[in-house]
């Protein structure tokens, strides 16, 4: 019974390929009719909203868009497909999508023939693609989270003069393996090993929009790393809501811990970063098969989201405040020196100052290097939306802005140690805040700013510490 559902599976997996192929043909030579007699190459913008969950499938969307014959550029005014591709963890992300997608109205005039499209998380929600449909007209294309790989269909159709296309699906289909990429990295790339989430975390709208979790088959995940390193990859970041229940679902005795002491031998490979891990999955034996795995990254990125075990449990975290700390011990004992940061949320429904203060006190035992820490927002459909929240919005906004200080605190002190010492940087690129510097990562995850020849990028440097700051670390080259 199980060998036939598997058999279905790939079938389907090969028909939805098959189609592709003919409609990202049929795109491509219309295109390529359209360059000979205009002299002048269609051109694509997509423009990534959220985690890297959503980066990875942009990277995917830009794939079939370049088999499609189209060109990446920067300049929306320039861009004959405009494609948004959204996130709705929290209302804010939300409003930015509509805002900016509201700016294109005007694109649109003076280019008709220009294709608008939005999919992802924000579109997969209930009754959002008819508020985008309606508040929006000028949008061309609507998708959401589990039917990317159909991208090449919607396109034909709209070249086709089928109309609007609107496909928002229920349900996610079998995992799609073979999809095309395109990076812009050639050093660090970006691995689904998961999709989805089981968890069900009350405030989070995640496991509506990006369905159950499926695992790719081990053998899958390690073949496109090879091939990844084999073209220049030195760091990869594995990618699941929840990576370490990676394999479960499968049933056939993968796990993550299995699946990273393969990557481990992958020759080539420098670096295994991963995101993001629920505590209440992280076992003693993955902390020690990661200390042991000399590629695996000395960072624990572990949200806790509260300090508190009462919130934790309305919150359907499944730990308590001292499961969370105990996690911690595991962690410290293997690898004293590893980076732990976290997630937390602060006003949550009913969360008291006691509440709180907890959470606080938990940030001060653990010691975060770093924490991203937000208001809790409403996500409509979530159990959490429907609790009594008689917090006002000031009042959350000074939890937050005291828990950051704290966090600052202690973020300083511990990058403060680092003064004066060598440390091995992956060299990433040129530093946001300013361009003549190089920037990079140590495997503790700190972001180092220092001088050196743009040659150096996809290199591993040695850095010496010159001026620690709270949240980067200034230096020079050592060697
Ligand atoms: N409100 C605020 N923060 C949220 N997160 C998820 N859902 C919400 C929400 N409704 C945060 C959690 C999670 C991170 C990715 O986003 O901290 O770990
Ligand atoms: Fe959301 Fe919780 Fe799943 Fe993370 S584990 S994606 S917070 S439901």
């Amino acid at each position: 019974m199980l060998y036939a559902g598997f058999e279905m599976c790939i079938k389907e997996v090969t028909a939805v390929q098959e189609q592709n192929t003919y409609y990202l043909n049929q795109i491509c030579s219309r295109n390529a009719l359209y360059t000979q007699q205009t002299g002048r190459t269609k051109k694509c913008l997509t423009h990534t909203f959220g985690c890297q969950m959503n980066e990875r499938d942009s990277e995917i969307l830009f794939g079939f868009l370049t088999q499609m014959g189209y060109e990446k550029t920067d300049s929306e005014a320039d861009a004959d497909l405009i494609l948004f591709n959204t996130c709705c963890i929290r209302e804010k992300a939300e409003s930015k999508v509509l805002s900016q997608l509201g700016e294109l109205k005007k694109l649109k005039k003076k280019n008709p023939d220009m294709i608008i499209g939005v999919c992802g998380c924000m579109m997969q929600q209930k009754g959002m693609a008819d508020t985008v449909r309606i508040s929006a007209p000028h949008v061309d294309l609507i998708f959401g989270t589990h039917n990317l790989h159909h991208l090449p269909e919607y396109i034909y159709n709209l070249y086709q003069g089928k109309g609007k296309q609107i496909a928002i699906l229920d349900k996610e289909e079998a995992v799609q393996e073979g999809l095309p990429t395109y990076r812009e990295d050639p050093y660090r790339a970006l691995v689904n090993i998961t999709y989805g989430c089981n968890n069900f975390c009350t405030y989070c709208i995640v496991p509506y929009v990006r369905g159950r979790e499926r695992s790719r088959k081990q053998a899958d995940i390690v073949q496109e790393v090879k091939q990844m390193v084999a073209e220049g990859v030195v760091e990869i970041t594995l990618l699941g809501q929840n990576v370490n229940s990676y394999g479960l679902d499968l049933q056939d005795g993968t796990s993550f811990a299995g699946l990273l002491r393969e990557l481990n031998e992958i020759e080539g490979l420098r670096r295994i970063r991963y995101m993001t891990s629920h505590p209440k999955d992280l076992t003693e034996e993955l902390v020690k098969t990661i200390a042991e795995s000399s590629k695996v990254v000395d960072h624990f990125h572990l949200p806790v989201q509260s300090g508190s075990t009462r919130i934790l449990e309305l919150m359907n975290r499944r730990y308590t405040k001292e499961d969370y700390l105990h996690r911690v011990e595991i962690i410290r004992k293997y690898m004293p020196n590893a980076c732990i940061t976290t997630d937390i949320i602060v006003g949550f429904p009913g969360e008291t100052e006691e509440d709180f203060l907890e959470t606080v006190d938990l940030v001060k035992q653990v010691r975060f290097d770093s924490a991203f820490t937000f208001i809790y927002s409403k996500r409509t459909g979530t159990p959490a939306a429907r609790m009594e929240d008689p917090v006002t919005l000031d009042e959350k906004k000074d939890r937050l802005q005291r828990l950051n200080d704290v966090l600052s605190d202690i973020g300083r002190t511990i990058n403060d140690k680092l003064q004066d010492t060598v440390v091995e940087v992956l060299v990433e690129g040129p530093s946001k805040t300013n361009a003549d510097m190089l920037t990079g990562r140590t495997t503790s995850n700190k972001t180092v700013i220092f001088a050196g020849d743009p040659s150096l990028v996809g290199q591993m440097v040695k850095v010496h510490i010159t001026e620690a700051q709270t949240w980067v670390l200034k230096g020079s080259l050592a060697e």
